[in-house]
C-alpha cells in the first residue's frame, strides 16, 4: 500500500511487523494474523551476509507480499546504490538503507527521488545521530536501531532512548517519520511509543511461534494508548 511520510505521521504511532522469525512455510497464515490484529505494515529485513552476517530476504519476497500491506523494507546490505532499484521495482513502499553501508548516502537518496517510495536512512547504535544531518532535505524517514543489526530477539539498548530524543530535536518541524527497530517487546512498546516515535518495528515479540495475532493486537493497543511526548 503506497504511503507518504505525512500519512505515516498522521496515522501514528503505528506498528510495522518484521518477518524474520515468522514461519516462512506458512507465510499466508502469518500475514493473516496481522490482518486479524489490524496491523497494516510489514517490515522486511533484507540482509546480504556482508553488512550483516546473515543473508535473508531480497526483492522476490517484497514482490510476493500482498499490496494491502505497507511494504517497509529495511536494507542491511553493503553498497546499496546499485541495489535499491530492484526493491523499488518489487513494490517497496518504505525503503531504508544504512548510513554506514555506503560512502554516498546522499547519492543513494537522490537516486530514489521521484520513485514514490518513502526514503529512509537507518542508524546503527554506534553511529552518531549527526550523521543524518546533511541528508535531512533528501529523506522522509529516520530509522533508529535499538540493537546491532543482524538478528531478531536482542535486548533494546537503553541509550537508544536518548538517541530518539536527539533525532526529534534534529528534525525539528520537518515532515520526517521517526522510526525505531530492534528489541521492542510487549513490555517496552508503550514506553517507546510515548517517546514521540511514528513507526515502531517489532519482530520476535509478535512472531514468537505461538500467538502472532494476539501478540500483534496487544502491542498495537499499547502503541495506541501511548500519548505523544508533546501531549504528556
Ligand atoms: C535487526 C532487524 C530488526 C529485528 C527486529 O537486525 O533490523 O528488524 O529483526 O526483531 P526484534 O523485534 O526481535 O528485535
Ligand atoms: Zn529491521
Amino acid at each position: 500500500m503506497q504511503t507518504t511520510a505525512q500519512e505515516l505521521i498522521d496515522s501514528g504511532p503505528n506498528l510495522s511487523v518484521g518477518m524474520l522469525t515468522a514461519d516462512l512455510l506458512c507465510l499466508g497464515d502469518e500475514l493473516a494474523a496481522l490482518d486479524e490484529a489490524g496491523v497494516n505494515a510489514v517490515h522486511v529485513d533484507a540482509m546480504d551476509g556482508v553488512f550483516c552476517p546473515q543473508a535473508t530476504f531480497g526483492p522476490p519476497l517484497v514482490r510476493a507480499l500482498p499490496d494491502r500491506f505497507i511494504k517497509d523494507v529495511h536494507l542491511m546490505v553493503d553498497e546499496p546504490l546499485e541495489k535499491v532499484g530492484a526493491y523499488v521495482d518489487a513494490g517497496a513502499d518504505i525503503l531504508t538503507f544504512h548510513v554506514e553501508s555506503t560512502r554516498h548516502p546522499h547519492r543513494v537518496l537522490q537516486s530514489l527521488t521521484g520513485t514514490g517510495v518513502v526514503r529512509g536512512v537507518a542508524l546503527n547504535p554506534g553511529t552518531p545521530v549527526a550523521a543524518v544531518e546533511p541528508l535531512l532535505d533528501e529523506l522522509e524517514l529516520i530509522l533508529i536501531l535499538g540493537v546491532n543489526p543482524g538478528w531478531g530477539g536482542q535486548s533494546f539498548i537503553a541509550s537508544s532512548e536518548a538517541r530518539i530524543a536527539e533525532v526529534r530535536t534534529l528534525v525539528e518541524r520537518r515532515t520526517t517519520v521517526i522510526a525505531v527497530d530492534g528489541g521492542i517487546t510487549k513490555a517496552n512498546v508503550q514506553h517507546v511509543a510515548s517517546l514521540g516515535v511514528d513507526l515502531i518495528v517489532t519482530g520476535s515479540a509478535v512472531y514468537d511461534g505461538k500467538a502472532p495475532a494476539e501478540n500483534a493486537r496487544a502491542m498495537l493497543e499499547s502503541v495506541r494508548r501511548a500519548r505523544p511526548v508533546a501531549d504528556a
